[in-house]
């Protein structure tokens, strides 16, 4: 079970299986796992018969239960009406049903980093062994030396998923290169873009891959000790982050010489309290040395200079579930997906008004019509894309023309986006592209750390500026005082969080230019979103004087007798929409 199952109720769910077995005396072995990426279908539950296909039900509820079992695990009847697929490798298919890979969820989805998630109990070392776990660690320590991992990974193309794009082997030599004999290997798994799960979901959910990769990380650097600086938010990853470690401690994987080998390894858990600016590597740093999360300038960069003015690598929670991907097949398998210069896959949390909303893995070069559309589904309610957010409070937002533009690394920068972590929110044509802008800026503001005027006066005032003109009081010279501001911000803040404030920002101003134009101009939100500049009011032709606008207003701005045409008064209206909400005839117009 992940977050996203437990909080659709999956905890019940099992309770009830456990129960409903227990009362037919039915043997069975009730386990677990984590999240297989679709938060639209939770909660996900399968029953497998030893050798025969795994089947998949999608938002089970305990009243349903009673009868999962009763026909599919007492008569092995499958259920068909609520199975939404199978996975029927090696054995006999359910006829009717698809395979879990052929759903369009996941038809374009190439799970690699993901491909454990949902389908083994993350709790138990075993199951992860059982899946080739530890293969990768345990063929370096066998044939490699750490040059050898290092030219490896450089091999495969691989770029740190964090958000930069940095070459993960060069970062290592970097790190191997530096003077010192004590050096630590840092996981950042602090995630703190909004909108974004797609580190929780390692986590939770294959957290030994996460550590194998960070073993080998500090095998390959020459690194005896390490940490994992994981926000507290995030109980469930912390506890299983907790018990792998022990586990991997247990069999040897972690500890005074592992494997028999003369390589010893300890790494311990750091929780931060959640601030954004943590997640910048040098604020991460000085926070689990206990201080201040702030940024400092670089160079000198954490690879020179970083734990206790020790060298340190520090990556990112995918950047390392992806290496023993590249340890089990080689960094030539490995770079075979991707683009030239983007190699492998990225796993990017789909949100916002999207029919199907998750987790999904895709390959680098895949376009974003693909993901929005053929991976999500569309837009829900049939109503018209208008944009995708993508890269956080740090990316920016892509209209319609881009939406071909193949996701990777260079394409998504040069658009004016960023990858980011992998925060993909889709807006439908109810959303306001200035108000999107104002609230990352507003994000990024109340986030800032302070310590560079650029950032901290700078933000201020362009999003004094943004919540200006989304109160209809913009001004002509308000575009240009903002894009000044926009660059001067960029090209001065000390550290990445004030340098890419402003991509918001820009990339709205340079795709949806109009939408600014017509609040200044015509004081109008063209996606009638602004509260300020829309109205409510009621059309005489449609209204029958059914009252229920009235009733629910909350501030009694509705007058009207029963069974006679009502009317708002636009003094008192706060513009809350219930009134639009509640009528049944259509009669409310928004304007
Ligand atoms: C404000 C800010 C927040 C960041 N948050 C994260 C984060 O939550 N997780 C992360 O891995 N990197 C984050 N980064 C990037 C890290 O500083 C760093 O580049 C990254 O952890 C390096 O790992 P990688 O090479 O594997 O991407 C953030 C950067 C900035 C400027
Ligand atoms: S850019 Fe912003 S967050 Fe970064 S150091 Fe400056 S004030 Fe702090
Ligand atoms: S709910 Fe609609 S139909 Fe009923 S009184 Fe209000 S506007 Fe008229
Ligand atoms: S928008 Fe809200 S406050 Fe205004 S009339 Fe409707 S229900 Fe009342
Ligand atoms: S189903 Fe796991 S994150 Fe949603």
């Amino acid at each position: 079970m992940g977050s996203c199952g437990i909080a659709a109720g999956a905890a019940g769910v099992q309770e009830e299986f456990g129960r409903q077995l227990a009362d037919r005396g039915q043997e069975a072995v009730l386990d677990y796992t984590s999240c297989l990426g679709m938060c639209h279908q939770e909660v996900l539950v399968d029953i497998t018969f030893p050798g025969g296909p795994r089947v998949y039900y999608g938002n089970v509820r305990p009243q349903m239960v009673a009868r999962l079992v009763e026909e599919h695990v007492v008569r092995g009847e499958p259920v068909m009406e609520w199975a939404i697929a199978q996975e029927s490798e090696g054995s006999k298919p359910v006829p009717g049903l698809p395979e879990l890979e052929d759903l369009p969820f996941y038809r374009k989805q190439r799970r690699r980093v993901l491909r454990r998630c949902g389908k083994i109990n993350p709790d138990r070392l075993e199951d992860y062994l059982a899946t080739g776990g530890y293969a990768a660690l345990e063929r370096i320590l066998a044939g490699f030396t750490p040059e050898q991992v290092i030219e490896e990974v450089k091999r495969s193309g691989l770029r740190g998923r964090g958000g930069a794009g940095f070459p993960t082997g060069q970062k290592w030599e970097f790190t191997r290169l530096a003077p010192g004999d004590k050096k630590y290997v840092v996981c950042n798994a602090d995630e703190g873009d909004p909108g974004a799960f797609m580190d929780r979901s390692v986590l939770e959910g294959d957290p030994h891959a996460v550590i194998e990769g960070m073993i080998i990380a500090a095998y390959a650097i020459g690194a005896d000790e390490g940490y994992i600086y994981v926000r507290a938010e995030y109980p469930l990853a912390v506890k299983r982050l907790y018990r792998a470690l022990a586990e991997a401690e247990r069999f040897g994987f972690l500890g005074e010489g592992i494997l028999g080998r003369p390589f010893s390894f300890r790494l311990h858990i750091k929780q931060g309290a959640g601030a954004f600016v943590c997640g910048e590597e040098t604020a991460l740093l000085k926070s689990i040395e206990g201080e201040r999360g702030m940024p400092r300038i670089r160079p000198p960069f954490p690879a020179q200079k970083g734990l206790w003015g020790r060298p340190t690598n520090i990556n990112n929670v995918e950047t390392y579930a992806n290496i023993p991907l590249i340890f089990e097949s080689g960094s030539e398998t490995y770079a075979s997906v991707g683009t030239d210069r983007s190699k492998g896959t990225k796993v990017f949390a789909v949100t916002g008004k999207v029919n199907r909303t998750g987790l999904a893995e895709v390959p680098m070069g895949i376009s974003l019509r693909e993901i929005v559309f053929d991976i999500a589904g569309g837009i829900q309610n049939g109503k018209a894309f208008k944009a995708v957010q993508i890269g956080g409070p740090s990316g920016g937002c892509l209209p319609d023309s881009q939406l071909d533009l193949a996701v990777d690394y260079d394409s998504l920068t040069q658009a004016g986006a960023m990858m980011g972590s992998g925060g993909l929110v889709v807006m439908d044509e109810d959303t306001c592209m200035v108000d999107v802008a104002r609230f990352f800026l507003n994000f990024t503001q109340s986030e800032s750390c302070g310590k560079c005027t650029p950032c901290r006066e700078g933000t201020k005032r362009m999003l004094e500026i943004l919540e200006r003109i989304t109160r209809g009081l913009g001004e002509e010279e308000d575009l240009e005082r903002l894009e000044r501001l926009a660059r001067v911000v960029k090209n001065t803040a000390l550290c990445g969080l004030g340098q890419t404030a402003p991509n918001p920002v820009l990339s709205t101003l340079r795709y949806f230019r109009h939408e600014y134009e017509a609040h200044i101009r015509e004081k109008k939100c063209p996606a009638r979103a602004c509260r300020a500049l829309i109205t409510f009011r009621i059309d005489p032709e449609r209204c029958d004087g059914c009252g229920r606008c009235r009733r629910n207003c909350p501030a009694q701005a509705i007058t009207g007798e029963p069974k006679q045409v009502h009317a708002i008064d636009p003094q008192k209206c706060t513009r809350c929409g219930t009134c639009l909400e509640k009528c049944r005839r259509q009669a409310v117009i928004k304007e």
